[in-house]
């Protein structure tokens, strides 16, 4: 064994270690999957930003800093638009590896991986299950051809396919197991006619806006697809041709008229109380609004969070509360802050519920997302 391999099975093996200390993996098989699949083969170079002008840089993994990386439990960038905006990524091996125990696979499964991007997810998953019983389709032709070639070089050929995997992948139907690395605003319904009764589907829903959504379990039982949100919160890149992934225009902010008030809803959401930041899509807070955080002038120590939307409208939510109290300011013709309050009373009178108290059934057409139990009062149409 050159001295090369060698240091590569210590590291994935140290990997795999240190997935189960720290309570990322519980099944010794996927500890042997992670310990023997060469994830700096499957990622030659990442991207990585500078920390001081935020300018993507590549890395090697060949390097000792990228080797490093490659055997950590990180996400890499892999792939950039024209306006650098990432378009792949291998996915954090922890959250790899908590994703494929919460999906239930088990020996015999057809599994069908929803966005290859580096292959590592498909290498674990053909380490475990063997070739002949793993898919993996990637909308990008260039993602797809190299992950083959990769994967071929560390001993894997799954059946890769590209094709917008919104498409499922009907020739090779029907899987026990659908995983998706990217997240969806609505579940592709062609993903329940290939999927076996009692089969589950493991993705991260987001309806709409930046971060809002979260992973949820759906398992095939007649003619729906039903499920709850996993404790485990996660957030994907959206799937391309299924929405926006990138914010529209915004018109310049509607500064005119600033209203004020307090309010004891979280001031960032999209952080502090993400089952709050998710309801408030569904009470009335429009498409394509874009939070951040204002900064105080001289020290640049941020004060106040920023929503704005398309239309102009902004709202500021002081992160300093008085009496739990925040101030909030707003401008521009629609109140972005409401919704997300009415969302936080909503949360309130349920109880406060975390993620596994919420709920998603999907039918061939409607989908609906409810808390504690789908023909609950409380539930919104997607
Ligand atoms: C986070 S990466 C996947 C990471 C992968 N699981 C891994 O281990 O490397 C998301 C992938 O989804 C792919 N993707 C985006 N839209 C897609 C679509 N409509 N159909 C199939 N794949 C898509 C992207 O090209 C990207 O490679």
């Amino acid at each position: 064994m050159s001295q090369r391999e060698d240091s590569w099975t210590a590291r994935a093996a140290r990997l795999a270690e240190q997935l189960e200390n720290d309570g990322a993996l519980h099944d010794p098989l996927w500890k042997e999957a992670v310990a023997a699949t060469p994830r700096h083969e499957l990622v030659p170079t990442f991207y990585r930003q500078s920390p001081e002008h935020h300018e993507w840089e590549p890395v090697d993994t060949a390097t000792p800093e990228g080797f490093d990386a490659a055997y950590s439990p990180t996400t890499l960038v892999t792939s950039l638009d024209e306006r650098d905006h990432p378009l792949s990524s291998s996915t954090k091996p922890d959250l790899v590896v908590r994703m494929l125990e919460l999906l239930g696979v088990r020996e015999g499964h057809r599994v069908l991986a929803v966005g290859t991007g580096s292959g590592y997810t498909t290498a674990l998953l053909a380490h475990r299950l063997g070739d002949r019983s793993v898919y993996s389709v990637d909308i990008d032709p260039a993602l797809v051809e190299a992950a083959r070639g990769r994967l071929a070089r560390v001993g894997c050929h799954p059946t890769l396919a590209c094709r917008d995997g919104a498409e499922g992948l009907a020739e090779h139907a029907p899987y026990d197991r659908i995983l998706a690395t990217c997240s969806v605003p609505r579940v592709p319904w062609p993903w329940a006619d290939q999927l076996v009764s009692g089969g589950t589907i493991l993705v991260n829903v987001m309806p709409a806006a930046f971060n809002a959504g979260g992973l949820v379990a759906l398992h095939h039982c007649g003619d729906r697809l039903e499920g709850r949100f996993a404790d485990q919160w996660a957030s994907f890149m959206g799937m391309r041709g299924a929405g926006p992934t990138v914010p529209g225009q915004h018109r310049a902010p509607d500064t005119g008229n600033p209203r004020t008030r307090t309010t004891n809803a979280p001031p960032t959401p999209w952080w502090d109380n993400r089952v709050v930041w998710l309801l408030a899509q569904f009470h009335g807070l429009p498409d394509g609004v874009t939070i951040g955080m204002r900064g105080e002038a001289q020290t640049g120590h941020p004060v106040a969070a920023t929503m704005t939307a398309p239309d102009g409208s902004a709202a500021e939510i002081a992160l300093a509360a008085t009496n739990g109290h925040h101030e909030v300011t707003e401008t521009g013709p629609t109140s972005l802050w409401e919704p997300v309050e009415r969302a936080h009373r909503t949360w309130l009178t349920h109880g406060k519920p975390d993620w596994p108290r919420l709920g998603l059934t999907v039918t061939e057409h409607e989908q609906r997302l409810w808390i504690d139990h789908p023909d609950s009062p409380s539930h919104w149409t997607l």
